[in-house]
Formats: structure tokens, sequence, C-alpha cells
């Protein structure tokens, strides 16, 4: 088994929005997921096992906010430390052009355990709630990191 972890590329877009699909209820249009890949895709990572994509970190700026908007691992990938390692480039490739103190956020529904664990062994903390942020009505937990 061949993992590799690389930036993404525009050819990436149309698997990774299937992917996408497949896991979360409300998902973006490809045409703005190639909008946004053509204004800021050096900080989206891919990993794939054997030349299929299992993983994805996607980093929107929107209003000069580093926003990861989308990360997400196949079913049966999961528990390999792949969204950990996705997480570490992301956050490292936005130090490494933003310097030190940079802010990264993320929104996760308050029932996603597995995800605020996972944010949270990063540091990322809590920074405001938004109320029914979800298509089931449950809560966002917007969550930041300040880069060190
Ligand atoms: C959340 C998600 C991205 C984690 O991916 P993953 O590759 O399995 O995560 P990792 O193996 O890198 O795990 C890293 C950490 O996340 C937390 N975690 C991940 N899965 C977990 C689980 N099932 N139960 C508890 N904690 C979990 C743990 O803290 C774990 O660290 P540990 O293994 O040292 O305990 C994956 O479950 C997923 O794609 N879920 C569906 C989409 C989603 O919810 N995305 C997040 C949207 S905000």
């Amino acid at each position: 088994m061949e993992i590799t972890f690389r930036n993404m590329q525009f050819d990436d877009l149309l698997n990774y929005s299937i992917m996408e699909k497949r896991y979360f209820a409300d998902t973006s249009m490809l045409s703005s997921h190639a909008i946004s890949f053509l204004y800021e895709s050096r900080f989206s990572y891919i990993c794939e096992i054997d030349g299929r994509i299992v993983g994805v970190s996607i980093v929107e700026n929107i209003q000069n906010t580093n926003l990861i908007t989308c990360l997400c691992v196949e079913s049966s990938f999961r528990r390999l430390n792949i969204a950990k390692t996705l997480i570490k480039k992301t956050l490292s490739a936005i130090k490494e052009v933003y310097g030190e103190g940079t802010e990264v956020e993320i929104m996760c529904s308050e029932m996603n355990t597995n995800a605020l664990n996972l944010y949270q062994s990063f540091g990322f903390k809590i920074s405001k709630v938004e109320k029914n942020a979800y298509f089931d009505e449950t809560d966002g937990l917007i969550m930041k990191l300040r880069i060190e």
C-alpha cells in the first residue's frame, strides 16, 4: 500500500467533489470549488493510496481568513493518522507563507466528536457558536488556532 501526500491539483477537483458528496449533506457546487481553487490552492492537500484519493484538506481564504472548508477521509481509511497528517501539512504551508501568529479557522458541528477531538489535539479553541448552522439544525462551532 503506497500512501502519498501532495498539494491539490486542478485535475483533483472532480474526484474530490464526488468524495465530499458522499460524506457531507450540504456540499458546494463543483464550479464554486473550481473558483476557490483558482484563488487559493497552495494550502490544500490530498492523500492518495495506490493512486486513489482517500483524504483531503481544503483551505479557502475568505475575507482574509484562512478557513479549512473541508477535511475528509474515506471511511475505510480512517484512524490511520491521515487527517492528522493533512492538517499538519496545511498548517505548515500556511505558516511558511504568512509566518507565526497567523490564525486558521474551521467550523465543526457540535455533534462531530471525532473531528472535535482532532482539532482540539492541534490546539484549536472554540471562538464562536453559530446556532443551527447545519441542515439538521445542530450548532456549528467556529474554532480558531493561532499558528506558533
Ligand atoms: C474526522 C476525520 C476527518 C478524521 O480522519 P482520520 O484520518 O480518521 O483521523 P486521524 O486518524 O488522523 O485521527 C486523528 C485524531 O482525530 C481524533 N479522532 C479521529 N477519529 C476518531 C474517532 N473515531 N473517535 C475518537 N477520536 C477520533 C483522535 O483525536 C485522533 O487521534 P488519536 O488517533 O491519536 O486518538 C474523519 O473521521 C472524517 O472524514 N469524518 C467525516 C467527515 C468529517 O466529519 N470531517 C470534519 C468536518 S468538520
